[in-house]
């Protein structure tokens, strides 16, 4: 979900544009206010930029790190104009998004909004979010899931043979269209390649424009985003008919969305489908690469850990390639070191850094009042990088997760009404691509730049640069 974590490009004129609206409805609103319990500690800096400049100068982490040592688990600040309440302590994010998640909303720039569609379940709260939901969910259980392992396999010894073509891989850049097409397996089945290369092309662009600045004139990149997006549900709406023409009957995503009827017969709108169809590549698709390319890069720098997950995948190899056999579910949920590995990846780069939700009321917690329309944002990543709750916090260990880490401490993937229904999809995937990767290639990383990219997503430097040749173990 790129992007999410971080609304918009800084820019001052936008930002100021935003603050003006916002001061205002905040000043009515002030007088009505509970006045029982105090806003929590912290600074919300000059009055229109608030603390922005000072959350894009550096790294978003050191920003609330800095502030969590000096304030503790909750402080106030504001972001591009907003002002925000972050919560840095499991307790505070269960609070938000499982146990009172009914006082708070999702929220996101309108901008980012358009160019998704509007009625993304992610975007939604309640009766019509809880239908959306289901049916992404029916779509991902692992009864459905497991029938994807060989055409997932395929998708992987493909993409990985044509790497070994190429002089240097942007690992990066490979991984999102290995997650896409998995993306479009999970949601359209087997889909018509000429159907697959223009849904790739012009998502591509509206990719493009969602990290971009959201102005909309002819020849920005917002813009181009946006008239992409309109082919894209041209394309998605063909594909529909054609499926209708046809009266078959599927147990993709698309399937569920088509088949669906609320309590009073009303089926989705064709907007409806090709907006959550959108939403589920887009949600699918960088977090995956982002994580894929971590994974890589961690098991390159441990080369006796990385012998210890070869080790692994050799007995798995050797059962199959005897019979030429493709990897049976029994074995996906047998890679024991494999799943640490990737437990301590999210853990590491917490992908989805935070996330942002709105509170609906004043609501109360722990003595500290969060005010009508403050947005707030739990901190996933630093309550994965809190030394109480995983120890040498900033050192990779895959043994960690051989205990189960403390209640509540862990959401690589959310928690609550909006926790991601894609993570079993997200694991499958990337087991068995790790499974042939590391049975059947060997990567060099190229370069060595160290360090952090935003893309918005956390990525290594450069996307990972890298080479890939073929070889058995
Ligand atoms: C490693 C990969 C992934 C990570 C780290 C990840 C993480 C997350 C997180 C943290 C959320 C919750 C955001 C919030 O509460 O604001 C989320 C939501 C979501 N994710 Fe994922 N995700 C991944 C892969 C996927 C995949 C593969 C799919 C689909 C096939 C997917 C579909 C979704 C959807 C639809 C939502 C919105 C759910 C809702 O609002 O009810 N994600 N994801
Ligand atoms: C985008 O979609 C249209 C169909 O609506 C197609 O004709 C066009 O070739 C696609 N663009 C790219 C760049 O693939």
């Amino acid at each position: 979900m790129a992007g999410f974590w971080l609304f918009v490009i800084p820019s001052l004129i936008f930002c100021l544009l935003l603050v003006k609206v916002m001061v205002s409805k905040n000043n009515k609103k002030k007088k009505k206010r509970n006045t029982r319990c105090k806003l929590p500690p912290g600074s919300m800096g000059w009055p229109y930029l608030g603390q922005t400049l000072q959350l894009y100068s550096q790294d978003p982490n050191v920003f609330f790190t800095s502030k969590q040592k000096r304030y503790g688990e909750i402080f106030k600040t504001r972001i591009l104009g907003y002002p925000c309440v972050m919560l840095a302590s499991p307790e505070a994010a269960r609070f938000v998004l499982v146990t009172h998640a009914h006082m708070f909303k999702p929220t996101y720039p309108r901008s980012k909004e358009k160019l998704i569609g509007p009625s993304a379940l992610f975007f939604h709260q309640g009766d019509y979010h809880a239908h959306i939901r289901k049916l992404v969910q029916s779509s991902l259980y692992p009864e459905t899931i497991r029938k994807l392992i060989p055409d997932i396999e395929h998708i992987a010894l493909s993409s990985l043979q044509s790497w070994t073509n190429m002089r240097i891989v942007t690992t990066y850049k490979e991984m999102k269209k290995f997650a896409f097409d998995v993306g479009i397996l999970a949601i359209f089945g087997h889909l018509e390649g000429s159907y697959k290369e223009i849904l790739k092309h012009n998502y591509s662009i509206v990719d493009k424009g969602y990290n971009s600045f959201p102005m909309n004139l002819p020849g920005t990149s917002y813009h181009k985003a946006l008239m992409a997006r309109k082919r894209l549900k041209t394309i998605v709406s063909e594909i529909i008919s054609e499926r209708r023409e046809k009266s078959v009957l599927k147990t993709d995503f698309l399937g569920h969305l088509l088949n669906f009827k609320d309590d009073k017969g009303r089926v989705l709108t064709k907007e409806e489908i090709a907006d959550n169809i959108i939403g589920v590549l887009f949600a699918a698709q960088d977090t995956t690469a982002s994580c894929l390319t971590w994974i890589l890069k961690y098991l390159h720098d441990d080369k006796k850990l990385l012998e210890a997950v070869k080790d692994e995948h050799r007995a798995l190899l050797k059962e199959n390639s005897r019979e030429k056999k493709p990897l049976t579910w029994g074995q996906t949920r047998n890679m024991p070191l494999t799943h640490r590995v990737i437990v301590e990846s999210l853990r590491m780069a917490s992908i989805i850094s935070f996330t942002f939700r709105e509170a609906v009321v004043d609501v109360e917690y722990k003595g500290h009042l969060i005010p009508k329309g403050w947005k707030v944002m739990p901190l996933f990543r630093n309550i994965h990088h809190n030394s109480k709750y995983f120890s040498n916090p900033e050192v990779f260990d895959p043994s960690r997760f051989e205990v189960n880490p403390k209640p509540n401490t862990f959401m690589p993937f959310g928690s609550g009404v909006h926790a991601c229904p894609g993570n079993e999809l997200a694991k499958l995937q990337i087991l068995i691509f790790l499974h042939h990767l590391v049975s059947k290639f060997r990567w060099e990383v190229v370069g060595r730049e160290k360090g952090i990219e935003y893309s918005p997503f956390p990525i290594p430097r450069n996307g990972l640069p890298a080479t890939f040749l073929q070889h058995s173990l």
